[in-house]
């Protein structure tokens, strides 16, 4: 485990014996140790902490998690107990519905340092940043799923280059989210980085925003207007929707992207650029192709390189750290976390708006929602939210991925348990988590 600088999540270890508690503290700088948990609430340096270690026995009570984590919703508790103890209902209930994780005696202190490295990354996507903003705002890409993390690689790469990007996902995913990472990590990041909505631009006026225009230009056009591409120079041009974009104006910016240059509209004087076209769009440019809706020459030029963003669908467990990060962002500290109900729904729902849906779902809950905890019904997730299966098939491909989804909340993730649970190999529950995106 790395050492955490100040400003980052710290660690708490609470746990009356001296020898334990200072081995831990021996894995890493930053460890706050105290003996009860009744000292956390007082304690001066609490809020700069992020995950709370907690050896837990029937001594513990749910009072006091409950009143620290109502001052603390963000912090996140890790348990240190007993074999024995899990099969207590009081102390599953306290690990179901406060706990993060858990680590059973003895302790494995290589597994437990990973568990708490895991855990302590976690606590830092819940701090709010130097600005005070929340993660979702904080405009980061969050997830840690393998296509996420591939998305990400793919981004770092292209990051470096200048060639033009197309960007296609399902409206939601993340597009401009995508498009904005790829400029902020690029060599032009102090340069502009302007959005267009190519779809939203009335047509009559699409020229002159994309290439400005001289005054006298046109009836109405009192002074000289820059464009978006020359306001772009030397920055990135993120043109969303670009299969919106009217033929005419797909000639346009075919030029540009073969001659660099533009010439503002009532002048013949033309104008050298450096800017860097990011294209996205929801719909197939393939299909609008063969419709005749897209030019295939301007195709070939903006899909130099291609990135996919995933449906959120895809993302297994991403959904459940997204949805937690959008609970804390919501800043309704009066709601402590969703219920295994809500978790289960969300990893069963077909998102169909993908981020935004989730993010809107769950904004709504975290003020609507009358109890502590969200559950599906707060989210408008049924049981069949999904759109109803109609053949053998499907009904049994859902009914799967719903048993998958209830093993693992149930199980808080641990693989082997789901795999005991669901009387299958682990090997066979791989398959079954790869096939249904739930890795
Ligand atoms: N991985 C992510 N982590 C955090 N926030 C995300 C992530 N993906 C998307 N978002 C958020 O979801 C919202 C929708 O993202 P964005 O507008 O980039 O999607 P889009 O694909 O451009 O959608 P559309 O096709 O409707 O234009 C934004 O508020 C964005 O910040
Ligand atoms: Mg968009």
């Amino acid at each position: 485990m790395n050492s955490m600088a100040t400003d980052t999540a710290d660690l708490c270890v609470c746990h009356r014996d001296m020898a334990t508690a200072n081995k831990i503290k021996d894995m890493a700088s930053n460890i706050v140790h105290i003996t009860d948990l009744k000292e956390f609430i007082g304690h001066p340096g609490r809020n700069k902490i992020g995950l709370l270690l907690l050896n837990l026995d029937l001594d513990t009570k749910e009072e006091l998690i409950e009143s620290i984590k109502q001052r603390q919703p963000q912090l996140l508790l890790v348990a240190l107990v007993s074999k024995d103890m899990l099969e207590n209902p009081e102390i599953r209930f306290l690990l179901k519905n406060y706990f993060h994780d858990f680590h059973t005696y003895p302790l494995d202190y290589p597994r437990l340092r990973h568990l708490l490295g895991h855990g302590l990354g976690m606590a830092r996507l819940h701090v709010p940043n130097h600005a005070g903003r929340s993660p979702s705002t904080a405009n980061t890409i969050m997830g840690e799923s393998a296509c996420v993390e591939h998305l990400r690689q793919q981004i770092l790469r292209l990051s470096e280059c200048h060639l033009p990007v197309l960007i296609t996902g399902e409206s939601g995913t993340g597009k401009e989210l995508v498009a904005q990472t790829l400029h902020r990590n690029s060599p032009r990041a102090a340069r502009p980085f302007i959005a267009v909505n190519c779809g939203a631009l009335p047509r009559q006026l699409i020229q002159s925003e994309l290439f400005g225009h001289e005054k006298g230009a046109f009836t109405g056009a009192t002074h000289r207007k820059i464009g978006k591409l020359e306001a772009a120079d030397k920055g990135v041009l993120f043109l969303d929707e670009i299969g919106d974009l009217p033929l005419e104006e797909q000639v346009n910016l075919l030029r540009f992207l073969q001659e660099k240059t533009i010439e503002r509209v009532g002048s013949h004087q033309p104008i050298c650029l450096d800017v860097r076209i990011v294209a996205a769009t929801h719909v197939n440019l393939e299909d609008a192709i063969k419709e005749g809706r897209f030019r295939e020459d301007l195709y070939f030029r903006l899909n130099v390189v291609r990135l996919k963003v995933p449906p959120l669908r895809a993302r297994g467990r991403d959904i459940q750290l997204l949805a937690h990060a959008f609970l804390i962002a919501s800043r309704q500290s009066r709601v402590l976390g969703f219920a295994p109900d809500a978790e289960r729904a969300m990893l069963t729902h077909g998102w169909p708006g993908n981020v935004r849906e989730l993010m809107n779902r769950v904004q709504s809950a975290a003020v609507m929602c009358p109890g502590r905890y969200i559950r599906a019904a707060d989210l408008e997730l049924g049981q069949s939210s999904s759109a109803s299966p109609d053949c053998l098939r499907e009904i049994k491909e859902l009914a799967e991925r719903e048993a998958l989804a209830k093993a693992i909340c149930q199980s808080q993730g641990k693989m082997s348990y789901v795999a005991e649970q669901l009387k299958i190999s682990r090997a066979t529950l791989y398959r079954l988590l790869d096939k249904h995106s739930l890795l």
